[in-house]
């Protein structure tokens, strides 16, 4: 995606706010997309060149860690647990509607921005599964019913 915003400054002023942290890789990448919502392409070469560190090593832990995006995400997003207790519960044929339902699959966002759908590996829901968390919110017991709290 073609990521036409600076945000230089902001970035500076979050690296700044970390100086002298043990670690503060992560830190600062929470941080980052606390601000944006995302990780943008333009962030890692600043960040690296600050901490002293090659762009393919800032990149590398980015794409490790699934909870950083490369992207912004839609209006909501809805996370469906992929994890064992909640797949004996009939989670991926739960998924399976959801996806066709929305058009989209994993780590995609609906057209018209409304949706974004990320799998997850546990929310500690597991004895009410199929679990899921929307917009931050844990649901207990999904199916395609929980695309109405999406519906906007
Ligand atoms: S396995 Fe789904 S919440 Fe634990």
């Amino acid at each position: 995606m073609l990521d036409s915003h600076d945000h230089s400054d902001r970035i500076a002023e979050i690296l700044e706010a970390h100086q002298g942290l043990e670690g503060p890789l992560l830190p600062i990448l929470h941080a980052v997309q606390e601000a944006f919502g995302y990780i943008p392409e333009a962030a890692v070469p600043q960040i690296a060149k600050a901490l002293m560190l090659s762009k393919a090593e800032v990149h590398g832990v980015v794409s490790f860690y699934h909870d950083f995006r490369s992207a912004p995400a839609g209006r909501h997003v809805l996370k469906l647990c992929r994890a064992e207790a909640c797949q004996t519960m009939g989670a991926d044929a739960v998924a399976d509607r959801i996806k066709k339902a929305l058009g989209i699959g994993w780590h995609e966002t609906t057209p018209d921005g409304r949706v974004t759908l990320e799998p997850v590996f546990c929310l500690g829901l597991c004895a009410c599964g199929p679990a899921a968390m929307v917009d931050g919110r844990l649901v207990g017991r999904v199916d395609e019913g929980v695309l109405a709290e999406v519906a906007k």
